[in-house]
């Protein structure tokens, strides 16, 4: 067993704290001038090159001057099966959801289409600098074993789960209490920690379940402890309302998620527009998580996440920032960022460039229990991290020049905002997992 060592040298930022309880002082690690050991895809050392160096005087690194080299990123929500469908108009969640969702995602019952929009999906994340998804499938089986295939091929962490959905849809798109169940329990023990996938427990949302396959999604969290939960809460006024109708008993959207043992530390709840107090509270002493998706919430006119709620000290809910594509609008974490930034000013709240970053990277590698793997450089973790550019496009050139890299906590709080702001996949220059370059394909494209 051959050791392979590389080193990369440039200006590195990450965390070692939460920037909305710590000063940036405190959280933030900023090293203008940097070393990454890697050694066999795991961070072996990290630190100034000055220090750092003279350790591996042998070790010629790969050097990105005026570059800087970020945690890979993390999208908290995103459905792949509906890439084809970004950008279509429509009357808010539910209206949108019937006239393009269903019908394009009846498409992935044939493996080939899946696997086509996999690859293709899988190339777009990368080109942005997302490493780790959570990721919804399609109703069939067979789009998740075609997404974990081609993720695995590129040596991955993903995390994904078939979509269960026995009413409320077109027929076509059903499957039922029973199938969702042994469907689900196959894949797990298919693919369940099979080198860097994991699994998650997908219903689609309350109303597309029936309290029978809610109950056996529940069942397999049992069995499976360690698998997540991932499925909508409270986006959308219409949704909550229908919501009620259909599950009369439960005080509030979340107490139907409650009663089936859905609502834990491994789960994962997109959105949470919507939600009460209580609902805020109960979310934090569950320890769960919400994925934060400012432009799907903007596109499909569903509301403003209160994100200052979820971060209060009395009762935190994780968080971590979200595409949502195909409600979505965009790919890139960057954008993303920058519409959290503006949806938070909105409710006439600030959210600091590092605080965005940070629930794209350690914030939401907490929020998955997988800050032992990914979301900073402390060694022993994977090396997946992007290359920012902050001169991609003429327009960050021009606010940027001469001022790379920057130089104190000041400087790269304003350089990070510009990225934010005016980056997209453009500046996200070069994408490494498990400290291997891995450039967008898009050879059919
Ligand atoms: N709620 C149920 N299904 C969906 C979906 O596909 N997208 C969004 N944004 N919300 C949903
Ligand atoms: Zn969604």
């Amino acid at each position: 067993n051959q050791t392979i060592l590389k080193a990369f040298r440039s200006a590195f930022l990450d965390f070692v704290g939460d920037p909305f309880y710590q000063t940036a002082e405190e959280s933030v690690r900023y090293i203008p001038d940097g070393l990454m050991i890697v050694e066999n895809g795991k961070i072996k050392a990290f630190g100034s090159y000055e220090h750092l160096q003279p350790q591996y005087p042998n070790l010629e690194p790969i050097s990105y001057p005026e570059k800087l080299i970020v945690p890979g990123l993390i999208d908290l929500h995103i459905h792949y099966p509906q890439t084809e469908m970004i950008a279509s108009d429509s009357n808010q969640l539910l209206d949108w959801l019937e006239k393009y969702t269903f019908l394009t995602e009846s498409k992935f019952k044939d493996p080939e289409y899946c696997r086509q929009i996999a690859e293709f999906f899988l190339d777009e994340l990368l080109g942005n600098g997302t490493t780790t998804a959570v990721v919804l499938a399609a109703v069939f089986p067979q789009s998740v074993d075609a997404f974990f295939e081609a993720a695995n091929a590129r040596n991955l962490r993903m995390i994904a789960g078939k979509v269960m959905m026995d009413r409320q849809a077109p027929e076509y798109l059903l499957d039922t209490a029973k199938s969702s169940y042994e469907d689900s329990q196959q894949l797990i023990e298919k693919w369940h920690k099979k080198d860097r996938l994991l699994y998650a427990v997908t219903p689609r949302f309350a109303i597309t379940s029936t309290p029978d396959q809610l109950q056996f999604a529940g069942k397999l969290l049992e069995e499976y402890p360690d698998v997540y939960l991932h499925t909508h809460l409270s986006e959308n006024l219409n949704e909550i309302k229908f919501v009620a109708e259909l599950f009369p008993d439960s005080l509030d959207y979340l107490q139907v998620y409650e009663r089936f043992g859905l609502v834990g530390k491994r789960s994962i709840f997109a959105h949470g527009i919507h939600l009460s107090d209580s609902e805020f509270q109960r979310l934090s002493e569950h320890d769960s998580t919400i994925a934060f998706c400012p432009t799907s919430n903007l596109f499909l006119g569903s509301g403003l996440f209160k994100l200052h709620q979820a971060k209060s000290r009395e009762y935190p809910v994780g968080v971590g920032l979200a595409t949502d594509v195909g409600g979505g609008t965009s790919f890139s974490l960057l954008q993303t960022a920058g519409e959290a930034y503006k949806v938070t000013h909105l409710q006439g709240q600030n959210l600091s460039g590092f605080q965005a970053l940070f629930l794209a990277t350690l914030g939401a590698a907490n929020a998955l229990s997988l800050d032992d793997k990914i979301g900073n450089f402390e060694p022993g973790k994977e090396a997946d991290f992007v290359v920012f550019d902050g001169q991609a496009t003429p327009v960050l050139n021009l606010r940027n020049r001469g001022k790379i890299p920057p130089k104190t906590l000041e400087e790269l709080a304003d350089f990070l905002l510009t990225l934010i702001m005016l980056g997209d996949d453009r500046a996200a220059s070069e994408t490494y997992i498990l400290g291997e370059r891995l450039g967008r394909k898009h050879q059919n494209y």
